[in-house]
């Protein structure tokens, strides 16, 4: 599901650091709840997915990034960071990407309301 489309009331927003400890080219890890995220920092413009590969729900985070394109370090899936999109086989369904919005200098994630 592609959450960066919601209306923001739709969604709780979390504090995640200063957008200055996330410099272009870098990606972090963070957990929301019980929700394991990787954000990613290109050309300071951010992105948030779940770092859960569609296909077998194995970690994706780590994964080769290619301007958008994540590719799954397990069994080479290729999904769109900026949508959660995926591009290529095995993946079949998409990845949950998040709303990322600064706040104060503050990276802010957001999550949809229950
Ligand atoms: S777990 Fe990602 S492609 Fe299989």
């Amino acid at each position: 599901m592609n959450y960066t489309i919601y209306p923001e009331e739709k969604c709780d927003f979390f504090e995640i650091l200063p957008i200055n400890d996330l410099p272009s080219g870098e990606r972090l890890f963070v957990e929301l709840g019980d929700i394991p995220i990787v954000i990613f920092n290109i050309a300071d413009t951010f992105y948030a997915i779940k770092d859960q590969c569609s296909h077998e729900d194995l970690e994706i985070g780590d994964g080769d990034l290619e301007g958008h394109d994540l590719s799954c370090p397990h069994h080479g899936a290729h999904f769109d960071v900026r949508t959660g999109e995926a591009l290529t086989l095995p993946a079949v369904e998409g990845i949950p990407a998040y709303p990322v919005r600064v706040r104060k200098g503050n990276l802010e994630v957001g999550l949809p309301k229950e």
